[in-house]
């Protein structure tokens, strides 16, 4: 983006809880008026002064913006190179928002983990972004950054230390801490009422290469595992994960807008390690029921609402000290065509959901905004390693706490 604009980031949605943690990790790690220029945002004045004065970040410019006053959106893109959003759920907020930045040349990125909006912003963004040199980018968070830069991490390994890439990577989280997140649950429950009600919306989250170009929507990938399996390669018993719905269809869209680089055949799966023996398959059998009761109807089903009780609502989430406290650990094991493997790590050093994400976020509107000739472009619609590569890569490892290491 060569225009000179007045801001390099906004954070829009800086007054909701993740928005302000965003603003708190921007305050540490870049100061308030130093080599970052950046702005708070959201609908709130007195919300957004508040949280500025709680945050010590008096210095820091405020913007109003209310997600239903285009106006007020186009004006705010108009003074940023970068849109960084946590204004959702997205599929309610967020359509204005993004055809702004289209038009107004503003590069976007969120949290979204709604993959039927995503797929919409997709069929009606994709060209315009591109020819507007605009980098849309969705799913800067948990979901799905160190999947989605996880795989791009072993596969340039793979290249570099083998000669060619791995035809299958298997994602198996290890472990977690830190509490789920309430606007997670928000969305994933949008995502599963709209399903419900909208065939279409149900095929196209079912669909293994549902985010992929519409003319390559095919390949080897079949649904996602749906029950505790053996898996020979971990030497563990393995149980579904929630977050593969989203992940798997990041990781198969970056193959895919790479003009299939680890080639057609290609396969992705993620899953969550339980144990060796009795104990691990009892693990597995338990975890699989929580995630059935994670996609219940929360306003049909009484488990459900009974849980729902102990979960946290959207704004809410981890205090500081789980969030300091937290982690997240992933295995990759990748196979090549003959078989041998070839194994990484991806480490978070704070809870997956807000403490993470909030650092994984922010070093991508960074990364957005300050990296452009390290970006590889071209622009579009894009997913966190098709348009931050390498570039991301470095920032998470250096400002984010997140690690990608070999073994
Ligand atoms: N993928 C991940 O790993 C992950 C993790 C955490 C969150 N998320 C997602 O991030 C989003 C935010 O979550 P959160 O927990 O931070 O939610 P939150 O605390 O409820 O914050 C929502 C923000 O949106 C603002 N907002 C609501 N309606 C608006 C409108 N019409 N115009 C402008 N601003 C408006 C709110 O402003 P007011 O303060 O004025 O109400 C607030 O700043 C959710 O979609 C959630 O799914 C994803």
């Amino acid at each position: 983006m060569g225009d000179v604009r007045e801001f390099d980031v906004v954070i829009w949605g800086a007054s909701g809880f993740t928005g302000r943690l965003v603003a708190e990790y921007y305050l540490a790690q870049y100061g308030a008026s130093g080599e970052l220029r950046w702005a708070m945002a959201g609908r709130n004045e007195a919300k957004l002064k508040a949280v500025q004065k709680e945050i010590g970040a008096e210095g820091v410019p405020l913007i109003l913006a209310d997600s239903h006053d285009r106006a007020s959106l186009d004006a705010m893109v108009a003074r940023t190179r970068t849109i960084l959003t946590t204004v959702g759920p997205y599929a309610q907020y967020g359509d204005e928002l993004l055809a702004a930045c289209v038009a107004g040349r503003a590069h976007y990125c969120d949290l979204s983990g709604e993959p039927n909006w995503m797929r919409r912003t997709i069929d009606q963004h994709h060209e315009a972004a591109r020819d507007n040199g605009v980098c849309i980018v969705h799913c800067c968070g948990f979901d799905s950054i160190p999947s989605d830069m996880g795989v791009y991490y072993l596969q340039q390994q793979a290249k570099a230390k083998k000669g060619e890439f791995c035809k299958h990577i298997k994602y198996r989280l290890i472990g977690m801490s830190g509490g789920f997140s309430g606007g997670t649950l928000a969305s994933l429950d949008g995502t599963m009422a709209e399903a419900k009600a909208d065939p279409d919306v149900r095929r196209m989250l079912l669909h293994p290469y549902g985010l992929n170009p519409r003319d390559a929507m095919d390949g080897p990938d079949g649904r996602d595992q749906q029950s505790v399996v053996y898996d020979e390669d971990a030497g563990q018993w393995t149980s579904p994960f929630i977050m593969a719905l989203i992940n798997t269809r990041v990781v198969r869209r970056s193959n895919a807008l790479a003009d299939f680089a680890y080639g057609k055949d290609f396969r992705y799966d993620e899953s969550v390690l339980t144990g060796d023996g009795i104990a691990g398959r009892a693990k597995g059998m338990a975890a699989a029921l929580s995630v059935g009761v994670l996609m219940l109807d929360p306003k049909k089903s009484l488990l459900r609402r009974t849980i729902d009780k102990f979960l946290p609502d959207p704004g809410e989430g981890p205090s500081r000290e789980k969030r300091e406290a937290g982690f997240f650990a992933i295995r990759l094991i990748g196979l090549f065509a003959d078989g041998t493997k070839m194994e990484a790590k991806v480490k978070g050093d704070r809870d997956p959901g807000y403490g993470s994400t909030s650092k994984m976020l922010g070093e991508s509107a960074v990364c957005l905004a300050l990296d452009g000739d390290k970006l590889p472009g071209p622009c579009g619609v894009l997913t966190p390693s098709t348009a931050m590569g390498e570039a991301l890569l470095e920032r998470l490892q250096q400002n984010a706490g997140l690690r990608f290491e070999l073994g």
